[in-house]
């Protein structure tokens, strides 16, 4: 059977998407390739969020091309996810060595198209087109075996599209309207994935407060996403839930009111601000204002005094102004960001904000990126440090990414902590003394041997 190799751009949603491909080809007896040389299929599931990000995925083709065709001629090489989707056959005319490019509707058809395509009976295949019940399909997991250590954490999606439209943003041409799966279904998965060992799952949705908003609505004065939370809550053997993202805006007193009595539900919030300015956020159409958003804040730090707050920012949107700019700046001194993504604004085609005026210049963006930068790491940094004597609760995820001889757990407000221990912990909630602080990482001593 033929193995494959998948490369994952852009966000947590893509991961999850790669993810459930791969379960389905190995369902169907492929093996999965340690590396791309060698591999019969290399997908590459793409972002599209910046023009940066598309050029990546567009010069690894290239390069795969240059690479692979050499050595094995028949070997099938595919583009996936929002970039597939938003530049369809146009990828085909620009590499016609592309076999494959495969929409966001179209996940779980990978198996058949290759299937067409290995089998030498379709030359090239372009399926980008809407399908009903596609939210659905997005199911399946990689079970590890042959002694690989089981997943600890898992992405569980919830719902597809958005319906938001805010001016700078392609995903509602990529990822489609709004679209939510049941909650018996999204509890069913969550379920089998805590029977194999999984302790904390994280719900996943372009803005997840907006699950179910026309399809299920408020009961008990409860909004859909928070009936949701409650449901995945009461399985057993389940430690933790996350959720990524919500928007500020409709991020209702009830998801508040949510941490302050489901234990499971970690303190976390990854709360996408955007900008400072109210100016801004409103050329933006994000529907909230600084003050709202620092309210909401507040509000979720009262509800859960530990809650990590991270957040996403644009620098350099249309018509920002070193003023505008200087209120993203005192945001952040202010809210005391956990963890800031900044993004460099990047113009996306059929989007309202490429065609405004006032668009800013690079260099222009560059400084303000840069500025910013230093001082979200610095807030950051100082946070962490904060940290050093306190004892805290992680869940041990598995070996350190940067040194396996070590364990990586996070804390329940989504900071990584390394550790000392053996493979015992891997998937124990326990205690730990925190002994160190870097840029980004906290170091922790077990405070309590949980033998068992
Ligand atoms: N330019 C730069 N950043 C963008 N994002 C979305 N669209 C753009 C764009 N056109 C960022 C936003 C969003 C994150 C996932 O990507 O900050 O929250």
């Amino acid at each position: 059977m033929p193995s494959v190799f998948i490369k994952t751009y852009g966000c947590q949603m893509n991961e999850r998407d790669s993810e459930a491909v791969a379960a389905q080809l190995v369902a169907k007896g492929y093996s999965l390739a340690p590396e791309e040389a060698g591999a019969d299929v290399i997908l590459l599931n793409t972002c599209s969020v910046r023009d940066a990000a598309e050029q990546k995925a567009i010069n690894k083709m290239e390069t795969l091309i240059g690479q692979t065709r050499k050595r094995n001629n028949r070997a099938v090489l595919g583009f996936m996810g929002c970039m597939a989707q938003s530049r369809g056959q146009e990828l085909v005319d620009q590499l016609p060595d592309v076999d494959l490019v495969l929409g966001t509707q179209k996940f779980h058809r990978a198996g058949e198209h290759l299937d067409e395509l290995l089998n030498g009976r379709r030359d090239s295949i372009v399926d980008t087109e809407a399908e009903a019940g596609s939210e659905g399909a997005i199911r399946e997991h990689l079970a590890l075996g042959n002694g690989e250590a089981r997943a600890v954490t898992a992405f569980v999606s919830i719902m597809q599209g958005c319906n938001q439209h805010c001016t700078f943003c392609i995903v509602p041409s990529t990822r489609g309207r709004e679209r939510c799966r049941s909650i018996e279904d999204i509890v069913t998965e969550c379920r089998g994935l805590v029977e194999q060992g999984v302790k904390e799952i994280t719900l996943l949705g372009q803005i997840v407060n907006s699950y179910g908003k026309r399809e299920i609505g408020v009961k008990d004065g409860k909004s859909a996403f928070v009936q949701l939370i409650e449901a995945v809550h009461a399985i057993d053997g389940l430690e933790r839930i996350r959720f990524t993202s919500p928007h500020p805006k409709g991020y209702g007193e009830d998801l508040v009111e949510a941490y302050t009595r489901l234990p499971k539900l970690v303190e976390n919030a990854h709360l996408p601000v955007q900008s400072g300015s109210d100016r801004v956020l409103k050329a933006m159409h994000r529907g909230y204002t600084r003050e709202r958003f620092s309210d909401l804040v507040g509000k979720l730090r009262a509800a859960a005094p530990e809650m990590g707050v991270g957040t996403d920012i644009i620098v350099g949107f249309p018509g920002e102004t070193d003023e505008d700019f200087a209120a993203t700046l005192e945001l952040c001194r202010e809210v005391e960001f956990d963890n800031a993504f900044l993004f460099k604004y990047s113009q996306r085609r059929d989007t309202p904000a490429a065609s405004m005026p006032d668009q800013v210049g690079q260099e222009i963006i560059e400084a303000r990126h840069a500025e910013l930068l230093a001082a979200v790491d610095e807030i950051r940094g100082h946070k962490l440090r904060k940290y050093i004597g306190q004892q805290m609760e992680i869940l041990v995820e598995g070996p350190s990414r940067r040194n396996a001889a070590r364990l990586e757990g996070r804390t329940r407000c989504n900071k990584i902590v390394i550790l000392e221990g053996g493979p015992r912990f891997i998937g124990q909630v326990m205690e730990v003394r925190i002994t160190e602080a870097s840029q980004t990482t906290l170091y922790g001593d077990p405070a309590i041997h949980n033998l068992n």
